[in-house]
């Protein structure tokens, strides 16, 4: 007999087939710059997670992770609420008393890129270490091993980078530079989930690495992000942080699974006091839900049909706008195999027009454009004050900051919608619009 909850779902499934989009109208559907991409599937499991009153973290979240991690072979992956959250809780581990002497310091440094998000820099300042800012490529919109082994000092801890918008940065050369250098090295994988970087996966170099599951990113949970870590050591210490900071590391709602629940002393606390209520990190609480959970989870059969699309509509728009002068047009990190984010577009300073009027055309036309974030981040109010240093000069990230934008390569972008795109840039930079 059909249960009722398998009644609600077959309807859920026929409401989402209902919302399918229409038709696409040159012009007047929008063609965003990212957004989610979600089938029946993802709805339904959604869906039941909340029939099922998962509202915390619990069976999904954990499959997710297993899996997950499996993706990526690394050993412990840990969902939380937001990509900004896994790299706060990534940089924060480096901090813990557990890591001894090795652990950061606040004053020490930690060498990052001047243009790109915020929160690939803000959990430096927040654990009161001092953000080493070095410039990016044209192009690439990523910096060199070249740049970041300029910007090493004796004070120099670590080395926290974001691949931009799905490029790789030269990541093999950075990580035996971490080595050379005895430095701990976090790869911001938000933007790149599936690029790889001399056949092997980005955010599999780094001592840990982080993603993003805001609708924007490779795959969704609404809101989620995580951290993903080979290091067994590493992955206790994020997952203490993430939850309260406790030292216990019972799932939600079992007891004693160390079978010392009442046997421990520690700090100065009576002898015995339970292990599930005993802080060995000054924590946070930045879990996700099941629905969370649920709805990644179902996204990641998707994964490797996601990427293609993203590098087909990427090859679609690169090889219809090749041609154009007064356009810098991306360039794939050498050796690199990227899983875009985004098509970063520069307006050459000589071009006939200015990003300002392309861009604007493009939005006219329903076409959504984006900024490479931050741009150069140092030159933001929130970072006047800051302590920071700043090696070489930020040409190019002020040359981001003026000249830069990019539009989308999401798997909801068509080829006809790619196709219009490549239209709209052309009959413009060609002054026929
Ligand atoms: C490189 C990078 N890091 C971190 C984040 C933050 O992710 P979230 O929006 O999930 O906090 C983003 C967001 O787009 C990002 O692009």
């Amino acid at each position: 007999m059909t249960s009722l909850k398998e009644l609600v779902l077959e309807q859920v499934r026929k409401y989402h087939r209902e919302q399918e989009p229409g038709n696409f109208v040159p012009g007047v559907t929008p063609i965003l710059s990212s957004g989610a991409v979600l089938d029946e599937d993802d709805r339904a499991a959604f869906v039941e997670a909340a029939l099922d009153m998962r509202i915390a973290a619990g069976p999904s979240a954990r499959r997710f992770e297993s899996a997950f991690a499996a993706y990526f072979k690394l050993r412990k992956a840990h969902l939380v609420n937001s990509g900004s959250s896994a790299n706060l809780l990534a940089l924060t581990a480096l901090t813990s008393p557990k890591l001894g002497e090795a652990r950061l310091r606040p004053g020490d440094e930690v060498v990052t890129v001047a243009a790109g998000f915020p929160t690939t820099v803000n959990p430096i300042l927040q654990n009161g270490l001092i953000p080493v800012f070095v410039d990016v490529e044209l192009g690439t919109y990523n910096t060199t091993a070249e740049r970041v082994a300029e910007a090493i000092s004796p004070r120099t801890r670590a080395i926290m980078i974001a691949h931009t918008l799905g490029n790789p940065f030269p990541v093999a050369e950075i990580a035996d530079l971490a080595t050379e250098h005895d430095l701990f090295l976090v790869e911001d994988n938000c933007d790149a989930v599936g690029s790889t970087y001399q056949g092997r996966l980005t955010g599999t170099f780094g001592d840990l690495s982080t993603v993003s599951f805001y609708p924007a990113h490779h795959l969704t949970a609404g809101e989620g992000g995580c951290v993903l870590t080979g290091s067994l050591e590493l992955a206790r210490i994020v997952e203490s942080l993430r939850d309260w900071g406790r030292d216990c590391w019972c799932e939600p709602g079992t007891d004693n699974t160390c079978l010392k629940r009442f046997d421990y002393q520690l700090g100065t606390l009576p002898a015995g006091y339970d292990h599930k209520y005993v802080y060995s990190h000054i924590g946070y609480n930045l879990k996700a839900t099941d629905t969370q959970g649920a709805l990644v989870l179902s996204q990641l059969r998707r994964l490797p049909e996601f990427v293609e699309a993203r590098r087909r509509n990427f090859r679609r728009l690169y090889e219809g706008l090749a041609d154009l002068p007064g356009l810098l047009l991306p360039e794939a990190t050498p050796g690199s195999d990227p899983s875009w984010f985004g098509f970063p577009i520069s307006v050459r300073p000589d071009a006939p027009f200015t990003r300002q009027e392309l861009v604007a055309q493009l939005e006219d036309r329903k076409i959504g454009t984006r900024r490479l974030f931050a741009g150069n981040l140092t030159r933001h109010p929130a970072y006047q004050d800051a302590p920071c240093r700043i090696v070489g000069d930020l040409a190019n990230s002020d040359f981001v900051t003026e000249h830069t934008f990019w539009i989308g390569v999401y798997p909801g972008i068509t080829t006809e919608m790619a196709d219009f795109v490549v239209d709209t840039v052309r009959s413009f930079a060609t002054g026929r619009h």
